[in-house]
């Protein structure tokens, strides 16, 4: 409340949203409704002050505090309460502008990374509310990030630069140029080469726990399966052969991956290679190596879901696939817009991804999610299913 502006605050007025919400991909169908309550909100003390509060925690707050479970203004809003958070999600944009200016970024980058917006209500949002415009307050406070790092929409999918989380570590021969991953120190794997989130998930003396060791010539670990799995094979990778290609700590591009579908091979295959030259030619200094993710989308369990011509298993085929700590409902959230347990008998089943993710699960199996990486200079590859065709590697 102290840095409350003693005027109007900038995104309730009504030439910030009329300017914006053309930016993040709003026709002239909701300027009826936007334009209703920001007046609202601006003629009410108390919606004003909860405005700027969200408004501060989403954007300004030196550390992370987005909004939790805030309720939607009903009572003073009526049918427009999801715009509420609407009108402070578009302030997002002139933040971001000021970033991409500094580093300029061409403006079509700029607009096609605005559109999230339009995105998260019209793709998620309005599925999960009868229809309604509104934005899930989880999203809204996912737009700081784009606000703050280098985070940009190019083509289908969308990268921020940034230091590697994952601590498994990948290797290229230098001369066959095949790649292996070793399964990051002390990770603990299930009998299947899965990771539990949770140690009480495992069964008594259950599985295998990993080492990375290395000495002037030699680094030791456990192989990772590029289909997703852990595996028990041990391995030591002379380093005359062997170089590292990725480990914790080096530059890479987080992927995110917006919703709307369409998830084609060529679209992916377009967007890394847009991915590849835009970062080196604006950051030539922080050269990503890899780009990397951890989602739902990169279960292998979707290849036993869906037919191998889907969008999503032909996308995975391409990738590196790494199986990650995780909870049974971990990532579902995007499919069934719940957090926590799906209950099986009302979830709802209106897409066929929905249907597979039901069936499978009804059939008894536990859900995980899984991260992937695809290293860069591969990109060229891409669709030629580079990891998995070397798989099982032949020279151990
Ligand atoms: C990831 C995504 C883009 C994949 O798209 P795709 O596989 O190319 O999607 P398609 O357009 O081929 O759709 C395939 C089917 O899945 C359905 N579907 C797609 N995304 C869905 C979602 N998030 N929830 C429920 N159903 C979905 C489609 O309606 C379609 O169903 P139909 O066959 O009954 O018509 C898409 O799932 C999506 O928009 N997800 C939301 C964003 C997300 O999850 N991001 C990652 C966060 S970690």
């Amino acid at each position: 409340m102290a840095a409350l502006p003693q005027d109007v605050p900038e995104f309730l007025k009504d030439a910030f949203w009329q300017e914006y919400s053309r930016w993040c991909g709003f026709g002239a169908e909701l300027d009826g409704p936007l334009g209703r309550v920001a007046a609202a909100t601006r003629s009410d003390p108390a919606l004003l002050r909860l405005a700027w509060h969200c408004y501060w925690r989403v954007f300004l707050s030196p550390e992370p505090c987005p909004p939790g479970d805030w309720p939607e203004p009903v009572a003073q809003l009526g049918d427009d309460a999801g715009l509420f958070y609407v009108l402070i999600a578009l302030a997002f944009v002139p933040l971001m502008q000021q970033r991409h200016r500094e580093w300029k970024f061409p403006e079509e980058v700029t607009r096609q990374t605005a559109q999230q917006v339009s995105r998260y209500c019209q793709d998620t949002y309005r599925r999960g509310n009868q229809g309604r415009t509104g934005i899930y307050l989880g999203q809204l406070g996912w737009l700081r990030h784009y606000t703050r790092e280098r985070y940009v929409r190019l083509g289908r999918l969308e990268y921020w630069l940034g230091p590697n989380p994952y601590h498994l570590e990948v290797y290229r021969h230098r001369g066959s140029r095949q790649v292996v991953a070793l399964a990051p120190d002390g990770t603990h794997f299930a009998a299947d080469g899965t990771i539990y989130r949770d140690a009480k998930d495992y069964r008594e003396g259950e599985g295998w726990t990993t080492a990375i060791t290395r000495d002037d010539t030699s680094v030791s670990g456990f192989l990772v399966d590029p289909n997703g799995r852990g595996t028990r094979q041990r391995v030591v990778l002379p380093l005359a052969d062997w170089a590292c290609t990725l480990q914790h700590g080096d530059h890479c591009l987080m992927l995110h991956i917006p919703s709307g579908g369409a998830m084609t091979p060529e679209a992916c295959r377009q967007s890394l290679t847009e991915a590849a030259s835009f970062f080196s030619r604006h950051f030539p200094r922080e050269l990503p190596l890899a780009v990397v993710c951890t989602s739902w989308i990169f279960s292998p369990q979707l290849l036993e879901i869906f037919p191998p011509e889907a969008n999503l298993c032909q996308f995975q085929r391409n990738l590196f696939l790494f199986p990650v700590a995780s909870a049974p409902w971990d990532g579902l959230w995007f499919v069934f817009l719940k957090h926590g347990p799906i209950n099986l008998d009302t979830a709802p089943a209106e897409t066929s991804l929905q249907r597979g993710v039901l069936d499978y699960l009804r059939r008894g199996h536990r859900w995980r999610l899984a991260g992937m990486f695809y290293l860069l200079d591969d990109v060229p590859a891409f669709g030629s299913e580079p990891y998995r065709s070397q798989w099982p590697p032949p020279i151990f």
